[in-house]
């Protein structure tokens, strides 16, 4: 079956998130692989956002990442990194659709980053390479 990496980025662990993004989690069906209040390093997070390396928010990114604790979590299911995405809402969580995490529980805060309270896997590829990175032993 299925997994995806999902992160509560350090901004929904500060605000008491953790446990509203698993309730959701749970209640559309996945299941929770494994569960670890992590804070992420800088080698962790070259690895983990290469892709955006030499974008204007990168540097604001990885501050912010490592600005407190994220909750780091695998969940499993059929299709369940498109269907965790689809929890997450939209990137920018002014533009989130009601109803998912960004849209009902983000809103912007005028930083230099989006602080938009999850993180979730965008194929099964960054899935493997992320799970990977978050949790050495899986
Ligand atoms: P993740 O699930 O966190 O990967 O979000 P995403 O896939 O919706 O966004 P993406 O991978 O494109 O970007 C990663 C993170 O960088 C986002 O979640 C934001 O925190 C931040 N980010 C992305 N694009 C922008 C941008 O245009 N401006 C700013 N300030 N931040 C951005
Ligand atoms: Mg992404």
């Amino acid at each position: 079956v299925q997994r995806s990496l999902v992160l509560v980025k350090p901004d929904g662990v500060r605000r008491g998130l953790s446990g509203e993004v698993l309730r959701r989690i749970e209640a559309k069906g996945y299941t929770l692989a494994a569960v670890e209040l992590r804070t992420a390093t800088p080698e962790i997070l070259a690895e983990h956002y290469a892709e955006h390396e030499g974008k204007p928010f990168y540097g604001p990114l990885v501050e912010f990442m490592l600005s407190g604790p994220v909750l780091a979590v695998v969940i499993e299911g059929q299709r369940c990194i498109e269907g965790f995405r689809s929890l997450a809402g939209a990137t920018d969580p002014t533009a989130a659709a009601p109803g998912t995490i960004r849209g009902d529980l983000g809103r912007d805060w005028g930083l230099a980053v989006q602080q938009n309270l999850v993180h979730g896997s965008d194929s099964e590829e960054s899935a493997a390479r992320e799970i990977g990175i978050w949790f050495t032993e899986l």
